[in-house]
């Protein structure tokens, strides 16, 4: 029977969904994953009863999937969430004039659409019960465009716009919004976007997870994962737009 809240994990099948998972099961909080591996869902889903004894429910759902999308806004808008963490996400190494129409497509739905109905499902019922956290894991890719790597950087961008407004709108009503911005992270990121050997200085899952739960702590509305990356992403942001053009298809996106 759960007594508090659910917290749930878009794309915790892996990567940094994963450890976010882990770490709100840690906390004794029951948790709803999120992904369409349903095998590796089942598995994590035994291993967070087993370790925390904690409520774990698995829901096999492709988010770019309208259908799938409709199913699971139903259920949150149902369901008491306290914290809904809208991870899942891919990116796409190559040239905008190449890139597959399809795969650019399920990227932008499930990088922005997803993200925003889930939100919109849960944000009335945080409001009305006075409290909850909603953290969309955006990127260091939100601060700056980047070519080769340019339909993900903007979907990143719309994610950070999009959680700085809910943070400003749902502040007084006590819900937490994140926009969580890590740089590179080692999980399966880079190979499922066509390359696993770029950006190979990459901070680990736990680094981020922590950073996280630190900036929701003290109720930021963005927090970019590790002092380098900070700094990067600050720079990126005011410099001028040829400039931050060539740095960032240096170094983000030049080896595809
Ligand atoms: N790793 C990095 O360097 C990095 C840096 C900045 C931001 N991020 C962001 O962090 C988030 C998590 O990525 P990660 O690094 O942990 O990569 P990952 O290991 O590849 O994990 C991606 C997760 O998204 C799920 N997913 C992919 N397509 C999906 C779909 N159509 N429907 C439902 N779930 C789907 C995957 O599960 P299934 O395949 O089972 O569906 C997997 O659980 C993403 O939003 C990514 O943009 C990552």
């Amino acid at each position: 029977m759960t007594t508090t809240g659910w917290a749930v994990v878009t794309g915790a099948s892996s990567g940094l969904g994963r450890g976010f998972a882990t770490k709100l099961a840690s906390d004794g909080m029951p948790v709803v994953i999120v992904a369409r591996s349903a095998g590796v869902l089942h598995d994590l889903a035994d291993e967070l009863r087993e370790t925390y004894g904690v409520e774990a429910e698995v829901i096999v759902a492709d988010l770019s999937d309208a259908t799938a999308r409709e199913a699971l806004v139903a259920d949150l808008a149902d369901r008491d969430v306290e914290i809904l963490v809208n991870n899942a996400g891919f990116g796409t190494l190559g040239d905008f004039v190449t890139a597959d129409p399809d795969r650019m497509t399920e990227e932008i739905t499930l990088n922005c659409l997803a993200l925003t109905q889930l939100s919109r499902a849960v944000a009335p019922g945080m409001v009305a019960r006075g409290g909850g956290a909603i953290v969309n894991v955006a990127s260091t890719a939100s601060f700056q465009p980047i070519p080769g790597f340019g339909v993900y950087a903007a979907t990143k961008a719309y994610v950070l716009r999009l959680s700085l407004a809910m943070w400003h709108e749902l502040r007084p009503s006590g819900v937490s919004v994140l926009a969580l911005c890590p740089g590179p992270t080692d999980t399966n990121f880079f190979a499922a976007a066509g390359n696993d050997s770029t950006m190979t200085k990459r901070r680990s899952v736990s680094q981020v997870v922590q950073t996280c739960f630190d900036a929701l702590a003290k109720g930021s509305p963005v927090a970019v994962d590790g002092a380098m990356n900070a700094v990067m992403a600050r720079a990126a942001a005011v410099s001028p737009v040829r400039l931050a053009l060539l740095l960032a298809k240096l170094i983000a996106g030049g080896q595809h």
